[in-house]
C-alpha cells in the first residue's frame, strides 16, 4: 500500500519521465524504480479516461510484441490509443516524421511511442517538445523498453527478484550485433547493473560504434558454458544490403545454439521474433530453460509502468 507521503503519486517515478529514447535517459533511481515497480506493483487496470490525451503508436516498421504490448499497456492504464503505420498514411506520400508528430499533436495525442527505420531520428522529434516520446526501436539505434523488460525478466528468474543479485551475472548476447538495437541498449544497461556482458558474433557482425564495447568473441563454444543467461538475436536481413547464403549457412553452423549445449541451470532468452533453425535450434521451442514467453509477459508490466511514468 502507498504510504501517506507517497500518496497519489505512488505510481509515478522518483522523477517523472518525459523521454525514453535511450537507456541513458534514465537516472539510476529511475532505472531502479522502473524495475522495482514492474516486478512488485505494475499498474492495475483503470477505467478509460477520455479527458486524457491519447497515446500515439507510430509504427513505421513491422512489429508484433512491442506494438501489442504497448497497446495493451495503454488500455490497462486507461488511455485511448491511435495506431499509425507507414502503409496507408501520408508517410507514403513523403511526409516527414516531425510533420506527422505536429499533426497528431494537434489532434490531442500527447504521448508518442515510435518505431522507425531511421537511426537517431527521434532526437529531432524530442527537439519539437510536443509531448512525451518512447523509442520503440529506431533502426540500428536503441530499443530501451526491450532491454528493460529483459532486465526485469533476468531479475525475476535469475536474481530471485533482487536486482543487486545480478552483480557479476554472466550474460552473453549472440547474433547479429552490428544491426541490433536491443544489443546496443544492453551495451549501455549491463555496466550500470554490474552485469558481466559478453557478445558473440561473426567478426563481420561485431558492433562498430558502441559507447563501450564489452568482451567480444567469435567462438561460441569457448564461452557458452560459462554464461548464466544467453540471449540470441536473429539476423536482421532488412538492415543488410544483401545476405550471402554462405554467410547465413556459416552462421547457423558456428553460432546456432542447441538445447544440448546449455547446462541445466542456464537460461535462454530472445527478444523475438525467433527464426527457429537459424539462431536457435527448434529443440528449444518447449524447453523449460527458455524465458522467451516470460519476456513477453514482462513486457506488458514494464510498458504499463513506463506509460504511467510518462502520464504527467
Ligand atoms: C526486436 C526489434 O524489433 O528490435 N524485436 C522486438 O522488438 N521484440 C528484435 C528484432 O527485430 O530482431
Amino acid at each position: 500500500m502507498p504510504n501517506k507521503e507517497q500518496g497519489a503519486s505512488f505510481f509515478f517515478l522518483v522523477t517523472a519521465l518525459k523521454y525514453l529514447l535511450s537507456i541513458s535517459d534514465l537516472s539510476d533511481s529511475q532505472l531502479k524504480d522502473i524495475v522495482g515497480k514492474t516486478l512488485s506493483a505494475p499498474p492495475k487496470a483503470r477505467a478509460l479516461d477520455p479527458k486524457k490525451k491519447a497515446i500515439g503508436l507510430i509504427f513505421l516498421e513491422p512489429s508484433t510484441r512491442t506494438r501489442i504490448s504497448f497497446e495493451r499497456a495503454a488500455q490497462i492504464t486507461g488511455r485511448q490509443t491511435i495506431f499509425m503505420e507507414a502503409k496507408g498514411s501520408s508517410v507514403e506520400k513523403g511526409e516527414s516524421l516531425t510533420d506527422t508528430l505536429k499533426n497528431l499533436h494537434a489532434l490531442n495525442v500527447g504521448t508518442f511511442v515510435i518505431r522507425t527505420p531511421w537511426t537517431g531520428s527521434l532526437n529531432e522529434c524530442r527537439d519539437l517538445s510536443l509531448g512525451s516520446i518512447v523509442n520503440a526501436g529506431d533502426g540500428t539505434g536503441e530499443h530501451p523498453t526491450q532491454a528493460l523488460l529483459d532486465l526485469c525478466t533476468i531479475v525475476k528468474y535469475a536474481g530471485g527478484g533482487r536486482i543487486e543479485k545480478l552483480k557479476g551475472l554472466k550474460l552473453g548476447i549472440m547474433g547479429d550485433l552490428r544491426r541490433s538495437r536491443v544489443a546496443r541498449s544492453w551495451g549501455l544497461l549491463a555496466p550500470r547493473i554490474g552485469i558481466d556482458l559478453t557478445i558473440i558474433s561473426p567478426e563481420a557482425w561485431k558492433p562498430l560504434d558502441w559507447q563501450k564495447t564489452p568482451t567480444w568473441t567469435d567462438s561460441k563454444t569457448k564461452v557458452l558454458r560459462d554464461l548464466d543467461v544467453v540471449m540470441a538475436l536473429r539476423i536482421q536481413k532488412e538492415r543488410m544490403n544483401t545476405l550471402d547464403p554462405n554467410e547465413s549457412a556459416d552462421f547457423v553452423r558456428s553460432f546456432q545454439i542447441t538445447p544440448e549445449e546449455l547446462g541445466k541451470k542456464q537460461l535462454l532468452m530472445h527478444p523475438g521474433p525467433v527464426n527457429w533453425g537459424t539462431e536457435l535450434s527448434s529443440g528449444f521451442i518447449e524447453d523449460p530453460r527458455s524465458l522467451i514467453l516470460r519476456q513477453v509477459e514482462m513486457g506488458l508490466s514494464l510498458r504499463s509502468v513506463v506509460l504511467e511514468a510518462l502520464d504527467v
